[in-house]
């Protein structure tokens, strides 16, 4: 492609930390789109004739079915899917092959497929979690008023609802995919055209080929347009946030699941067995789901640090971006295919659930509110007088519930029958009407704006 200048070819250490095609290959389709995009704008410029854009729109089509038939022969030589592609449309369509690159570079080439590729990931991550949210959606739906420990340091702290805990998922979600939301917008501006770093005398249309190929609109400045890589930063970022969500949500499920716990009951097509011990069902895919935030955090680290302190513009360190984008992408895709799959399958312990709401003195809280209320205690006293209730209970081992009023009288003598009435945990969880809390009708009303919201 530049034999002009060089006597020998490269050595085969050289071919080897050099060529991007093992993996570049990837982004056939966006490559073999920029070119037709760019062809088509040549033509229509008269920079080249009609029939020459012609003939490599059909060579290019021809390429694009060989690739994806199988039968396109890659040469690692030819360095990238750049090169490959045009050298094997030069073998096709022979002359005219060789005037698509007329005021393009690989550089702007590089830039407009990678961030088609990311933009395409940015789409599928939304729908990916689309779906997710709709499966916790189900999930609060079903169990909008069930009870089970809310929890903070692990330890019981208040009742909540099922619904309440699959809905604050929910919200990070929503987050997660406004982010990838955003980060689309931000990126939809097209570098095509700025070729090597500063532009070209050819009298290029720049907004056409942007809009030919989905883009908002063309980049505004050349240097800019080749060196930039923050699109694909932004979705590793994006990425890695959903992925630390997924990966607390998967550890809830592997908790949840344990024989201790017995929270939920993963579906068996999410589990696998033991080799040696019988009775095991274990929870690998939320394990692994846990564990993806590694590759994806690490992807976002690694293409951090390849692109600090890069001097403006192209340098072939940039290559490096591409294995870390690609892999973080299907972790992450993955991930939240599989979270999907087990949300939509699993089985929450209603009974179980309710049970364990129930204990720790999870309405110690209810109790010193009462206190507060009823009996006009500050809340500070009350905090101190429920306190001793707690540990009287403690001692006896029961339950705050299960104390006689003659029993609290003596810690606090203005207690009356009226205080069980706030004991239980229904009616806790059906107390907290506060905007955003786990009162049941609160929950409804959230699961309502976010049906609205994804319809
Ligand atoms: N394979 C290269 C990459 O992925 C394409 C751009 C190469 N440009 C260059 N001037 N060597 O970054």
């Amino acid at each position: 492609m530049w034999g002009g200048r060089f006597a020998s070819g490269v050595d085969a250490i050289m071919e080897a930390i050099n060529a991007s095609i093992g993996f570049d290959r990837r982004l056939y389709a966006q490559d073999i789109a920029g070119s037709r995009a760019h062809a088509a704008m040549l033509a229509a410029q008269g920079i080249i004739s009609t029939k020459d854009a012609e003939a490599i729109r059909e060579g290019l089509l021809t390429v694009l079915s060989e690739i994806e038939a199988g039968n396109f022969p890659f040469r690692t030589e030819l360095e990238d899917i750049h090169m490959n592609v045009e050298a094997r449309l030069k073998e096709i369509i022979g002359e005219p092959a060789g005037r698509l690159h007329t005021a393009r570079s690989r550089n702007d080439q590089v830039a407009v497929d990678f961030r088609l590729w990311v933009r395409d990931q940015c789409d599928q991550a939304i729908e990916g979690i689309g779906a997710l949210i709709r499966a916790l959606l189900s999930q609060a739906e079903a169990g909008a008023d069930w009870v089970m420990p809310g929890f903070t340091h692990l330890q019981t702290a208040q009742p909540v609802t099922w619904g309440h805990h699959m809905m604050a998922y929910v919200e990070m979600l929503g987050r997660d995919m406004g982010r990838f939301q955003d980060a689309r917008a931000r990126m939809n501006e097209c570098p095509l055209g700025a070729a090597a770093l500063a532009g070209t005398g050819f009298p290029i249309d720049r907004h056409a080929t942007a809009a030919a190929l989905g883009f908002d609109r063309p980049t505004a400045n050349s240097l800019d347009s080749v060196s930039d890589r923050d699109f694909a930063l932004e979705f590793l970022g994006a990425a890695s946030i959903c992925a630390m969500h997924l990966s607390r949500f998967a550890e809830e499920l592997v908790i949840w699941s344990s024989a201790q716990f017995r929270f939920v009951r993963l579906p068996d097509q999410w589990t696998t067995g033991s080799s040696i011990m019988p009775q095991k069902k274990n929870p690998d895919a939320a394990e692994l789901i846990r564990a993806k935030i590694g590759r994806i955090l690490g992807a976002n680290v690694a293409l951090f640090t390849v692109m600090k302190g890069l001097a403006l513009t192209y340098s072939k360190d940039m290559q490096e971006d591409k294995e870390q984008v690609f892999d973080a992408a299907d972790s992450l895709m993955l991930a939240l295919a599989a979270m999907t799959g087990m949300v939509d399958k699993m089985t929450a312990n209603r009974a179980v659930l309710a049970v364990a709401a129930a204990s720790g003195f999870s309405t110690a809280t209810d109790l010193a509110d009462w206190l507060v209320r009823t009996l006009g205690l500050p809340f500070r006293d009350a905090h101190h007088v429920t306190g001793s209730l707690v540990k009287m209970a403690e001692d006896k081992g029961c339950d705050l519930p299960d104390l006689s009023l003659a029993e609290m009288q003596t810690v606090h003598a203005g207690i009356t029958g009226d205080v069980f009435t706030v004991l239980g945990v229904d009616n806790s969880v059906r107390s907290r009407q506060s905007y955003g809390g786990t009162a049941p009708d609160q929950v409804r009303a959230q699961i309502a704006r976010w049906k609205e919201r994804l319809a």
